[in-house]
């Protein structure tokens, strides 16, 4: 279902037959909304969002590609969130197709002004699926197509918000006794004490080689995010607190209780592509009651 937002930016919505959604911006092929069959939001999104160029929309699903944070010298996450992608009105059959999926695939490939700032070419084949029970996956598959024989390196993330009850009351599993990169402290390796990944301050940390499956407990709404990834080592935590909050003019000054940003990376090693080589990297997020999910 195609639609139009206010100011006429292009939105994708995909259904799935228990009633769950998810809404996509053409606008960085960023997920903006997700949706259980209940209706209720799972994704975090600002009421201060902007959901036009050039800045990315705050909250959702943004892609951080062709670079992570600051790590090189693009601007910050690189560039393909605040591009519009095109729709693939003929999507290759890849084995995640089935009648019972809803999907979409985004393309996003270099124009002229982009080739300047990093100059390579490129195919990003982005598809998002919402499967039966409302999981939601996005697969990314890079190619380079570059002529001239040149490798590319790069570095990405998924940069889910989840939506959070209260973040005081929120655990991580998965991520314990890792090493993370501290990024409020010039990145300095840290290996994570305590058993428990819990929130009162400001946190952006990059955790290094993580297991595939993170949980994310709500335990005051009793729900629980599982992000499942493949081909993204690196799994970064973030969440601005108060004084940070107030510093993001996209970001209301108290929206940061109710977000918690779990992103799937791979920001360590940069990925290295040959021309005609493709990568992939893979994310799966589900929604359960927590009692589901009690002693993994
Ligand atoms: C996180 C980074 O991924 O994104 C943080 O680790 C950064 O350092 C945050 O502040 C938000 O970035 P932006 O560019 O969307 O404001």
């Amino acid at each position: 279902e195609h639609k139009k937002d206010i100011n006429g930016f292009h939105k994708v919505i995909l259904r799935e037959v228990r009633g769950c959604s998810a809404e996509v911006y053409l606008y960085g092929a960023q997920v903006t909304s997700w949706k259980n069959e209940h209706g209720e939001e799972l994704l975090f999104l600002s009421s201060k969002a902007i959901f036009k160029p050039p800045k990315a929309i705050r909250g959702g699903i943004p892609i951080c590609f062709p670079q992570f944070g600051n790590h090189g010298s693009l601007e910050q996450h690189g560039f393909a969130r605040n591009r519009t992608w095109t729709v693939d009105p003929d999507p290759p059959p890849f084995a995640t197709i089935s009648h019972n999926k809803a999907f979409i695939d985004l393309i996003l490939k270099p124009s002229e002004e982009d080739a300047k700032i990093w100059p390579h070419r490129y195919e990003f084949r982005l598809r998002i699926t919402l499967g039966p029970g409302g999981d939601l996956m996005l697969t990314s598959r890079i190619r380079n197509t570059n002529i001239d024989g040149k490798s590319f390196t790069f570095t990405f993330a998924y940069h889910t918000y989840f939506s959070v009850t209260d973040i005081s009351e929120v655990r991580v599993e998965g991520l314990e006794t890792l090493d993370y990169l501290d990024n409020l402290k010039k990145r300095e390796r840290v290996t994570e004490q305590g058993d428990a990944i819990t929130f009162e301050s400001e946190v952006d940390k990059t955790y290094l080689s993580t297991p595939t499956k993170i949980a994310i407990i709500d335990h005051e709404r009793k729900r629980t995010f599982v992000l499942r990834k493949d081909g993204l080592p690196d799994a970064v935590v973030w969440n601005p607190w108060d004084k940070k909050a107030k510093a993001i003019p996209d970001f209301g000054d108290d929206e940061y209780k109710h977000m918690l940003c779990v992103e799937a990376a791979c920001v360590e090693t940069p990925i290295t592509l040959k021309p005609g080589e493709e990568w992939k990297g893979r994310q799966e997020l589900s929604a359960v009651p927590s009692s589901y999910c009690s002693g993994q």
